[in-house]
């Protein structure tokens, strides 16, 4: 995490999700029924030729770089912009007509020849991912172009597409389990959701170790390789639709009134996609069972929960079957989603273990112990709304001077430990340093036996 994150996090909570207008769900299904008619001749293409989506361009050009083209790939007349942000801050492009992607320029051409389109706002400046102030991402340009306008000069389609195609970054915050969640499968899945299956994701800033994490989840977006973009210099690949950036409304939410709700996106309905990729056998948590499972998300090198066998203890004396778990980089997620959706409540430290609660069968309790630092507004963000849309119960515990280490290395009156906002001010770094690298608890164990009780008599009906 960054100071721009903190910032942007800050900005992201006080901004109400505007986002700008989809068009209507009528034209959706228009676009589906098109795009399965798409996919049919696809398939009839795939048995005729073997070359599929390799072939020449069906444009014929003059030797100044004119284009001439058939009626059906002029670009479609739009009633709204092309580019905009879908909420608070995420970029996003809506394109169809005669689409060039060159990788090289990093440049997206929607060609046209429509004068009145081209009076319009010709060319936007795009980060295809969901948080724009995340560092170092490649940007792209999406720029609408005259046909035969020789400065700009676009070349030939070397490779022609069928399918509708998702460009997105794979940077950002992939490194973390949350964002891998909550700023790129999820978005993904929305954004992917109308194709069902056939669709090109083409990924500027390619991980190979984040598709290789999560290839069972993104296998269920397409049913095509991902194309690492960046690599694919000196070829312009030509499609007809086309999505830049990805659909984003808020963490690990959608909202009823977003157009693509009405499609079928839902988070129970991510969640059912989670079951079927790892094979989990629980949808609903066991109610009234004398031992509910409850897991404990342990962590290891930050904020460690020291007494972490007696909280244990207490959660046994009061019924649970207690499952310890630590999920680092080389878990395999399979198996660990299943021993989750095991469980049937789950308590841990503000972090990216909580993200787990995707796996949590319907009805499950998630417990939120929250560190000191005044971050109880984006632990609500990360994972104190979330909850809700997946069907589960939330419970948070806020720790105090007492139970923290901090509480041992200020005095307890310390505005450090009194008025935290106020050191939000100064560089997001020395925060992170300070509240969430630097600090262990010491849970106090009659204290928190109160949101045991409460997770259980939740979990009793
Ligand atoms: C989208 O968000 C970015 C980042 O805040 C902002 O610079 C840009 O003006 C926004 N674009 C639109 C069309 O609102
Ligand atoms: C050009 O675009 C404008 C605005 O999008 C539209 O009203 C007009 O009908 C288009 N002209 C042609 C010839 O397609
Ligand atoms: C484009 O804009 C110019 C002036 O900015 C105007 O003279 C011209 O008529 C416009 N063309 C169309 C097709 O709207
Ligand atoms: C257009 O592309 C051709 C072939 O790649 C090149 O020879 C020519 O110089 C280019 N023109 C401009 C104006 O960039
Ligand atoms: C899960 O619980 C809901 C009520 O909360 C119930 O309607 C549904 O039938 C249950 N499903 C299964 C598979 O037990
Ligand atoms: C992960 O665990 C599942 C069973 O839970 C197993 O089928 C799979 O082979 C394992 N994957 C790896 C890479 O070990
Ligand atoms: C935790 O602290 C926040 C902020 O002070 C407060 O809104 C919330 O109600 C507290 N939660 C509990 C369970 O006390
Ligand atoms: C913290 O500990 C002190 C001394 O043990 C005690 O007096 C105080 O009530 C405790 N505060 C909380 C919030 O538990
Ligand atoms: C927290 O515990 C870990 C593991 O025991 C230790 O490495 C770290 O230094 C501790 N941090 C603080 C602030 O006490």
């Amino acid at each position: 995490m960054t100071k721009a994150n903190l910032i942007s996090r800050l900005k992201i909570y006080r901004k109400s999700f505007c986002g700008i207008k989809l068009k209507g769900i009528s034209l959706i299904w228009w676009l589906i029924l098109s795009l399965s008619l798409w996919s049919s001749m696809k398939t009839l293409r795939n048995y005729m030729s073997q070359t599929d989506d390799e072939g020449h361009s069906n444009f014929q050009s003059s030797r100044n770089g004119a284009v001439s083209i058939s009626k059906t790939t002029e670009l479609v007349v739009k009633k709204k912009e092309w580019c905009g942000n879908i909420s608070g801050d995420a970029n996003f492009c809506d394109l169809e007509g005669d689409i060039r992607v060159q990788a090289d320029k990093a440049t997206i051409f929607l060609m046209t020849s429509n004068e009145t389109i081209l009076n319009s706002t010709r060319s936007w400046d795009i980060k295809p991912y969901p948080r724009f102030y995340v560092p170092n991402l490649r940007h792209w340009t999406v720029k609408l172009v005259r046909y035969n306008d020789k400065d700009d000069n676009v070349s030939l389609c070397t490779q022609n597409h069928n399918n509708p195609s998702i460009l997105f970054s794979m940077y950002g915050h992939s490194g973390n389990y949350y964002h891998s969640f909550s700023d790129l499968l999820f978005p993904l899945y929305i954004t992917s959701f109308e194709f069902q299956g056939d669709v090109d994701l083409l990924a500027t800033d390619y991980r190979v170790s984040w598709v290789t994490k999560f290839q069972d989840i993104l296998s269920r977006f397409t049913r095509q390789p991902i194309l690492d973009i960046d690599k694919e210099n000196g070829k312009i690949h030509c499609y007809k639709k086309m999505f830049v950036g990805l659909k984003f409304y808020r963490d690990l939410l959608i909202d009823q009134s977003a157009p693509e709700y009405a499609l079928g996106v839902s988070m129970p309905n991510f969640r059912q996609l989670l079951r079927d990729t790892y094979l989990l056998e629980r949808k609903n948590a066991t109610l009234g069972s004398v031992n509910p499972r409850l897991m404990i998300v342990t962590r290891t090198k930050t904020r460690i929960i020291i007494n972490q066998d007696e909280v244990a203890q207490a959660a046994r004396e009061l019924g649970f079957v207690v499952v310890l778990a630590e999920a680092d980089g080389s878990t395999n997620l399979s198996k660990f989603a299943q021993g989750v959706n095991s469980c049937d409540a789950m308590v841990g430290i503000h972090g990216a273990g909580l993200t787990n609660m995707l796996f949590l069968p319907d009805n499950g309790v998630v417990i939120q112990l929250i560190p000191l630092g005044g971050i109880e507004w984006w632990a609500k963000v990360d994972f104190g709304y979330p909850p809700a849309g997946m069907n589960l119960r939330y419970l948070e515990y806020n720790i105090t001077t007492n139970e923290s280490t901090l509480g041992k290395l200020y005095p307890s009156d310390h505005p450090f430990l009194t008025h935290p906002e106020t050191f939000h001010k100064a560089k997001w770094e020395l925060i992170l340093k300070l509240y969430l690298d630097n600090q262990n608890f010491t849970i106090d164990i009659e204290r928190f036996k109160h949101t045991l009780v409460k997770a259980m008599e939740l979990l009793k009906n």
